[in-house]
């Protein structure tokens, strides 16, 4: 379909589907679906490599700005905000010593994510200040973030110029024509659902676990710290000067309520060993089931799904956002490529280069799911693989090798 023909068809679907008409399409070169953290980091590359874009975001700016998750952008990401002369704009939270604490039946480890290489290691940055940083910036320069963008539907995939349409606020259809749709918009948007079923394979994984996840004002721990004891897992982050989130194993189907404030402490106080620990109110009690998922391929025509509409990893090695980093920038990079020399090699191999990634930041989060889940509760899978896993901390805590090894997963340096 041409672009001509296709605004045609647009105007009269408009005028049938909508009471208040809009005005005639628009045209960008980029649409971007969803503004959470790889929406933003695709908008801000977009628009330091001068390639114009605009951002339909189902929320409010508010609603998106607050919406918490993540807590760790690992080296290569820091690097790679740097290479595009962003990090100083955009990364928000404190720079971070790069030590993780492993502490089993209350002895604690120390692993370093130095990977020997020299330059800007991994920061401590809430999702939520990325993600408030990078609209700032964005929105500094001039940038095109439509809030509250309701009904949005894709068109034309798989022609020369796609459309998008979508509804604003106050009830008028408007349309967007464009070379290039980035699906930023999470595992419940519309972006993969649009894709006609049997173009995309889903690989799913159900870990059988279930995560307490709790946030409180109480004072962050030191450094990440993640926790095996019979009792089960347990982690404590820090979010903020006076704010640490924590997650507590527990079965799947468990609910909330069966979690009151002085068992989250007691659980806590003796899965991680420190009887001492300070609790403080807590702002929010939610219960996930850890799960993985893979889209392959992650891309149909002209759309490419970047972040959570193309993969989940469960939360253990806190790869889910800078996997969303990731692809951000190899589709930030492949569209420049295209734009500016007409190179479209980028384009063709995302979905291949991005996949190579994310199975293996898959593999990395199953390892470390299994070993620290398995190594203290045997309930779940049985006293030989609590033999395995503690064999696989052991080699972690005593071989060079191996602890190298997971400083090069940790900080995302590895080859893949
Ligand atoms: N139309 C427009 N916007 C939508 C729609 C829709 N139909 N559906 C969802 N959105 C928006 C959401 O409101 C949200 O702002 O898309 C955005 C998706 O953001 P995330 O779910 O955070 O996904 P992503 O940007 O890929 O984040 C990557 O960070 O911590 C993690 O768990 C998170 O691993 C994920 C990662």
């Amino acid at each position: 379909m041409t672009g001509e023909d296709s605004a045609a068809d647009l105007d009269g679907q408009v005028e049938q589907d909508a009471g208040k008409l809009g005005e005639s399409p628009e045209s960008t070169t980029v649409v971007v679906i969803g503004a959470g953290p790889a929406g933003m980091t695709v908008t801000n590359l977009l628009r330091r490599a001068g390639i114009d874009c605009v951002v339909l975001e189902r929320r409010s700016r508010e609603h998106v700005a607050q919406r918490q998750r993540a807590g760790i952008v690992e080296t290569r990401a820091v690097r790679m905000f740097d290479s595009w002369g962003l990090a100083d704009r955009v990364l928000g939270g404190v720079p971070y010593d790069g030590v993780l604490e492993i502490r089993v039946d209350g002895e604690s480890h120390l692993l370093s994510d130095s990977d020997g290489t020299e330059g800007l290691g991994a920061r401590l940055c809430p999702q939520q200040v990325l993600v408030q940083k990078l609209t700032a910036a964005y929105l500094a320069d001039g940038g095109d973030l439509r809030f509250e963008a309701a009904d949005i539907s894709l068109h034309d995939l798989t022609g020369d110029r796609p459309t998008v349409r979508y509804r604003t606020a106050d009830g008028t259809v408007r349309a967007l024509t464009c070379a290039f749709v980035a699906g930023c918009d999470g595992d419940h948007g519309v972006s993969r659902t649009t894709v006609p079923e049997g173009v995309l394979t889903a690989h799913a994984f159900d870990h059988g676990i279930g995560w307490l996840t709790v946030l409180a004002d109480a004072p962050p721990p030191a450094r990440p710290l993640l926790a095996v004891s019979p009792d089960g897992f347990a982690a404590h982050f820090p979010r903020g000067p006076q704010t640490s989130r924590y997650y507590v194993q527990c079965p799947p189907d468990d609910h909330p309520a069966a979690w009151p404030d002085d068992r989250v402490w007691d659980a806590l106080r003796t899965r991680l060993g420190d009887p001492a620990l300070v609790s403080g109110p807590i702002t929010d009690r939610e219960i996930f089931r850890l799960r993985s998922l893979v889209h392959d391929p992650m891309q149909h025509g002209r759309l490419f799904l970047v972040g959570d509409a193309a993969h989940i990893v469960s939360p253990m090695g806190g790869k889910g956002m800078n996997l969303a980093l990731y692809d951000a920038d190899v589709f930030a990079r492949a569209v420049r490529d295209f734009v500016r020399d007409q190179d479209d090699t980028g384009l063709r191999t995302y979905s291949q280069r991005c996949l190579r990634r994310v199975w293996n930041d898959q593999e990395f989060s199953h390892w470390l799911t299994r070993t620290l889940h398995d190594a203290g509760d045997d309930t779940g899978t049985g006293p030989f693989h609590r033999g395995l896993a503690r064999a696989r901390l052991d080699r972690l805590f005593t071989s060079p090798h191996a602890s190298r090894a997971f400083a090069e997963l940790m900080t995302g340096m590895d080859p893949a």
